[in-house]
């Protein structure tokens, strides 16, 4: 899962994800991580902590990282919140086997539409709530389709 500072939207994606599968009984390992330094080293957003603490979901422990080229060769799947994050991920991409594996998260619901998680960094409690919304349907989508 990849975001700008990985404290807000990749953070919380990966905890539902990692709650989902295991739910679902599907072995997998699910990280996150994001291009702006400018919090690496930071704990989630309290307002991202907060959201998923309200749906049972602990993602305190997560360290801010940037992304690295190895996590092409790590992850089966690199999925992204925005275009911003889209155009990060693909300039760093080494070969065509590491762009397959580049897409919006969104498009798990909207196969295509390249449609974007909000940036909530800026915004209220009302935004994290809506983000938490918008990824727990991705995360879904991505956790039943693995199911099959
Ligand atoms: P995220 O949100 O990309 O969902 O983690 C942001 C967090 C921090 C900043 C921007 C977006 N920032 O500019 O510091």
């Amino acid at each position: 899962m990849v975001c700008l500072g990985n404290i807000c939207r990749s953070p919380l994606a990966a905890g539902i994800l990692t709650e989902q599968l295991k739910k679902m009984n599907i072995e997998g390992t699910v990280d996150s991580a994001g291009f702006e330094p400018y919090h690496r080293g930071d704990h989630p957003d309290e307002r991202a902590q907060e959201v998923a603490r309200q749906h049972d979901i602990d993602i305190s422990g997560n360290i801010a990282r940037l992304f690295r080229k190895d996590d092409f060769d790590t992850y089966d799947k690199i999925y992204v919140m925005d275009s911003h994050n889209y155009h990060d991920v693909m300039r760093v991409a080494r070969n065509e086997n590491d762009k397959k594996k580049v897409d919006y998260i969104l498009n798990a619901l909207k196969p295509g539409s390249n449609d974007e998680v909000p940036d909530p960094y800026y915004g209220g409690r009302q935004q994290f709530m809506e983000v938490y919304k918008l990824l727990e349907k991705a995360c879904d989508s991505i956790a039943s389709s693995l199911n099959k």
